[in-house]
């Protein structure tokens, strides 16, 4: 069922996609979808070029044979189509369940549209029952775990932060960076916080992608719904 509406929200997005654009290609299970769409797209003749989110979204569309770039070569994109953990009503999201936050954010900020495909499970009053992950240097982990703990301590008293593990090892990012998964369970002011993150040292990226999502096609069992800002 989920796995349809992953299809749906995918296929609505790929309807803006027009030959010749140069496309941000998105990480995920939803955007995994969309890749395979636009692979079918591809082989039936559409042009278009695209710089992969993840070492994983670009191994993917290598085997559907679509063609990539890098941001080095084509620093300016035309959209982006990407997943989303949680997404509010005003198209602010938490991104990053799959740790690749990082580049799709640069990506999506290369972009002069940033488009969200998401089943109806993602849509939320107020952000933050996703855990947020925080992307961080290696450097000094301890250090921007207590400073996290402590921004943590104002909004939700008692909040836990882990380390992300992939098995029993840390999981380490495309950057090579490690990833704090952190559970607020409400953040009522996204922008504080982020400026409050971005103040960090350690702190390379978080997964708030505030005032980014242009478009967002939600699949839900009556359809899509479209929303945009
Ligand atoms: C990857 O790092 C994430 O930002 C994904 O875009 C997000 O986790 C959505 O993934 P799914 O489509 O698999 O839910």
């Amino acid at each position: 069922m989920s796995q349809n509406l992953k299809i749906d929200a995918a296929r609505a997005a790929l309807s803006l996609v027009k030959d010749g654009m140069k496309l941000g290609i998105g990480t995920g299970s939803t955007a995994n979808e969309f890749i395979r769409l636009l692979g079918e797209k591809v082989s039936d003749g559409l042009s278009i070029i695209g710089v992969p989110t993840s070492e994983k979204t670009a191994e993917l569309c290598r085997e559907l044979s679509i063609p990539l770039t890098t941001l080095e070569e084509t620093p300016q994109l035309d959209l982006t189509i990407d997943g989303t953990d949680e997404v509010d009503e005003h198209l602010n999201l938490i991104k990053g369940g799959g740790g690749a936050l990082l580049r799709e954010k640069i990506v999506a900020f290369a972009s002069r549209e940033m488009v969200v495909i998401a089943d109806s499970s993602k849509r939320v009053a107020q952000l933050g029952q996703f855990p947020l992950p925080v992307e961080v240097n290696r450097f000094g982990l301890k250090v921007t775990r207590l400073a996290l703990e402590s921004i943590m301590e104002e909004i939700t008293p008692g909040g836990k932060i882990e380390l992300r593990k992939s098995g029993s090892e840390p999981f380490v990012t495309d950057g090579g960076h490690l990833i704090l998964d952190t559970f607020f369970g409400r953040i009522p002011n996204p922008k504080e916080l982020s400026s409050n993150l971005l103040q960090v040292p350690g702190v390379v990226q978080h997964g708030l992608f505030l005032s980014m999502a242009n478009q967002i096609f939600i699949a839900g069992a009556d359809g899509i719904t479209h929303l945009s800002r």
